[in-house]
């Protein structure tokens, strides 16, 4: 089984290697957890405000949402339900457009499901022929993401519909959409014409409750009864519950975020312009950027420095590329000076 690396534990540091909001979460959510009562964390919790609040933020009834700890829950979730081996029965394959998010190729494996990868195009273009080549009537589960991580690249509306028309009947396409914040586009909408698509949301990137662990799926109520079998019952936990509800609230404190990461992003590509380094224009609140043999001097030179990137070389189609979150622009900035620091030393 290909093993899931968790990244180290770097806390003391500018942690600008797993996407995350390093603003940190609306003052809001603080108070709402403060607020906790000790009999509200006494009992298991209850959902339904949550779900509400979730739902209406998103646009969907509440029979269309199941909240999840975390999307990372939710895509465990949708490999038990869908790519465990039935006695008798063919192995089920998952089909993963590289580069993708690692989880999918991890979550595939615990479930005993075969993966089946479909190699990266120049400049990241969206494999769909290939995708399309890859189906088989043992094809279970399609793993797409828009934007794209680690690329930050659009997946295209178009291409989604293609492949939701082209599975077998029994295949599930799962869109995950845990940037969608910073792209200002969701395949929400298109679930009424597409009951084979699950759409994932997460409120750790662009409401900063990474620490809290709440996500949810959206979809027809059908395609989210045997995923939500496979989600222990009190997954997501009161504080959570309480939380997402008060970040959602503060539609403020996302918007602010929203124009940290849009400037973030210009200064990343002004940066790598006068660098000469490629870089590839982001949907999401990171940005990936090809730094070639000197990849592994940069995220050393940056982690001395105190501050964290990803190197992401050995993801396919990434030879050579860090990715570095592109949030609260003080930050990047920060990071940005290192880059320049240590790519024009050696020069
Ligand atoms: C594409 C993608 N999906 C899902 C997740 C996981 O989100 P969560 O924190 O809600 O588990 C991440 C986190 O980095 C991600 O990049």
């Amino acid at each position: 089984m290909s093993q899931y690396l968790k990244p180290p534990e770097l806390y003391d540091g500018l942690r600008l290697h797993q996407n995350e909001n390093t603003g940190g979460c609306s003052p809001r959510v603080l108070e709402a957890l403060a607020s906790l009562r000790a009999d509200q964390i006494g009992f298991y919790p209850p959902y339904s405000a949550a779900v509400e609040a979730c739902a209406r933020y998103l646009g969907v009834t509440p029979e269309h949402l199941a909240l999840t700890n975390g999307l990372d829950e939710g895509i465990m979730a949708i490999a038990v339900a869908h790519l465990r081996p039935l006695p008798g029965d063919l192995v089920p394959e998952a089909i993963v457009p590289e580069p993708a998010f690692e989880i999918f190729r991890f979550d595939t494996a615990v479930a005993g499901g075969r993966l089946v990868q479909v190699m990266p195009k120049a400049d990241f273009a969206f494999p769909l022929d290939e995708v399309l080549a890859a189906v088989t009537p043992r094809t279970r589960v399609v793993y797409l993401t828009n934007p794209n991580n680690p690329t930050g690249v659009a997946t295209p509306f178009g291409a989604i519909r293609t492949i939701a028309r082209r599975v077998p009947k029994e295949t599930l396409v799962f869109v995950d959409e845990a940037y969608a914040e910073f792209a200002g586009e969701t395949f929400i909408p298109d679930l009424a014409a597409f009951p084979n698509v699950v759409v994932g949301r997460t409120f750790s990137k662009a409401f900063g409750l990474a620490g809290l662990r709440i996500g949810c799926l959206v979809g027809a109520p059908e395609a989210l009864e045997p995923i939500q079998q496979a989600v222990p019952v009190y997954s997501v936990n009161i504080a959570a519950a309480v939380g997402v509800q008060a970040a959602l609230a503060d539609t403020a404190h996302l918007q602010r975020y929203l124009r940290q990461v849009a400037e973030s992003k210009t200064l990343v590509y002004r940066a790598c312009d006068r660098l000469g380094l490629k870089y590839w224009m982001s949907g999401a609140n990171f940005v990936l950027v090809r730094a070639g043999d000197r990849t592994a001097e940069l995220v050393q030179a940056a982690a001395e420095r105190g501050i964290y990137i990803r190197d992401r070389s050995t993801e396919p189609g990434c030879a050579g590329c860090i990715r570095v979150s592109t949030g609260i622009v003080e930050h990047t900035r920060r990071f940005i000076e290192v880059m320049e620091e240590v790519l024009c030393a050696a020069e």
